[in-house]
Order: structure tokens, then sequence, then C-alpha cells
């Protein structure tokens, strides 16, 4: 299995490259072609908030390449979650590089859709589904007390072929511990994490019908995606 992962090492040499000639790991989202020329890669997305997203043309992950305390909190809090009902949610991390600017993760296929003719989806019904995801993660501020949230708005969610919602980007429960506290490793934040109570869920996540579904625990909500009409997703 391990050949088949991609060689980040590779990849982070490459960027520290570039930091040492005088890039910014700020405008990483100007150079994103750089990275698609010199590894062969396509461009997933350069409108994350500190990361660019790239993957190999035919393959089932993405490469996220910035920020060392976005890449690490991602990948341990995966780790800490991932034999848990919770860590069911997140899009798996497969692998982070040594220094930490490169993650690896599965792909997951398609945007949540968005209501058609609108140039922007706010849903009211959209937005307390997103509060009760976000409650189900807040026992992680018991180990990073510095979070200010977990931040799961739509760009940050995605759902496979059949419609299974999986949250993409969850990096913001950890990031700050290791932003703020240089002392924390990869595996000091499972340890950390793995200590706390987790709540109970038994959770689905999914959209059929251009309908967002949430049950957790027999509690069901439910978020139309286009305000009248309803086909299929
Ligand atoms: N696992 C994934 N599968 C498919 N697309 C992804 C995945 N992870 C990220 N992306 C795309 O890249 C964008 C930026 O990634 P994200 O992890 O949100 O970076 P940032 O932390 O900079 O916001 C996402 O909004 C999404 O469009
Ligand atoms: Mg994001």
């Amino acid at each position: 299995m391990d050949s088949m992962l991609t060689n980040l090492s590779l990849i982070e040499t490459y960027l520290e490259q570039l930091l040492g000639e005088g890039y910014s790991i700020h405008e990483l989202h100007e150079h994103a072609d750089k990275f698609q020329k010199k590894f062969n890669l396509v461009i997933v997305s350069t409108e994350g908030t500190s990361r660019i997203v790239l993957k190999k043309k035919s393959s089932k992950t993405v490469i996220k390449i910035g920020l060392p305390h976005h890449n690490r909190g991602e990948y341990s809090l995966f780790k800490a979650l991932e034999h848990s009902l919770l860590g069911d949610l997140f899009a798996p991390c497969l692998q982070v590089s040594p220094k930490g600017y490169v993650l690896e993760m599965a792909y997951v296929s398609k945007p949540i859709p968005n209501a058609r003719g609108e140039y922007y989806w706010f849903s009211p019904e959209f937005a307390k589904i997103r509060d009760n995801l976000e409650s189900q993660f807040s026992f992680v501020k018991k180990y990073n007390p510095y979070s200010w949230g977990a931040d799961f708005h739509e760009e940050n969610m995605r759902m496979d072929r059949h419609g299974d919602i999986k949250i993409i980007d969850y990096s913001n429960l950890l990031s700050d511990m290791f932003s703020r506290r240089t002392s924390t490793t990869v595996k000091s934040a499972i340890r950390g994490v793995i200590k706390l109570e987790f709540p109970k869920v038994n959770l689905k996540l999914y959209c059929r019908d251009r309908v967002i579904h949430y049950n957790n625990n027999g509690k069901l909500m439910r978020a139309k995606v286009d305000p009248e009409s309803l086909k299929a997703c």
C-alpha cells in the first residue's frame, strides 16, 4: 500500500527551495502552477484560506501544500478520531511530510450543491445543521484552548458520489495548538485528543435529492438546497 503514496518529501524540498529564493508561504496560491508543472499535478483549488490543493490526475487523493500548523493539526485530529464515529465524518488523511508543509488526504469528488440561479447560497436550515455539527467537535477545545471554532462552512465540506458528506478542512480545530504552543508535536496532539471524552454520536450526514440530511441519534434535521424545486443531486 505504502508504495501507492505520493513522495511528499520531494514536494516539501521543492517548497523549501522556493522559500529560500524569497517566495512567501502566504502567497502560495500565486505559485500553484510551479508545483503543477514540476510534479505533473492538476490544480484542485487555490481558493482555500491558507493552502493550495493539487492532485495527480487519476489519483484518489489530494495534496495540500501550506502552513505546517494547519497540516499537522488536520493530520493529528484525523489520527486521534479515525476509529471513532466522529472520525467517519472526516475525509481521511493519509500522511504528512516531515516538516508539515505537505499533507495527503483522500479526494472527495463533489462540492455541496448550490441553489440554482443564486450567486451564493445562504440557507438558515443548513446553518443550523452546521452549528450542530460543529458543536459535536467542541470537546476538542478542552485540549486546544486557543481554538475559535471548527469553521465547517460549505467550502470545507464536500460529498462523494453517493451523496455522503465529508468534512475536508478541519484544520482549525487543532492548528492554533501547533502555532501557539510550538512544543506541540503530532504525537503529543494525538495523545492529548485521545484522552478526552468523545461525545456519543451516531451521525449521518448526506445529500439526497438536493436535500441535506443530518441525523444524530434520532435527531433529524434537513436543509433544502433549492427554496422550491427538489431535483436529484
Ligand atoms: N479532500 C479533498 N477533496 C476534494 N477537494 C478538496 C479536498 N480538500 C480540499 N479540497 C479543495 O480545496 C479547497 C481548499 O482546501 P482547504 O483544506 O479548505 O484549505 P484551507 O485550509 O486553505 O482553507 C477546498 O475548499 C476544496 O475546494
Ligand atoms: Mg478551507
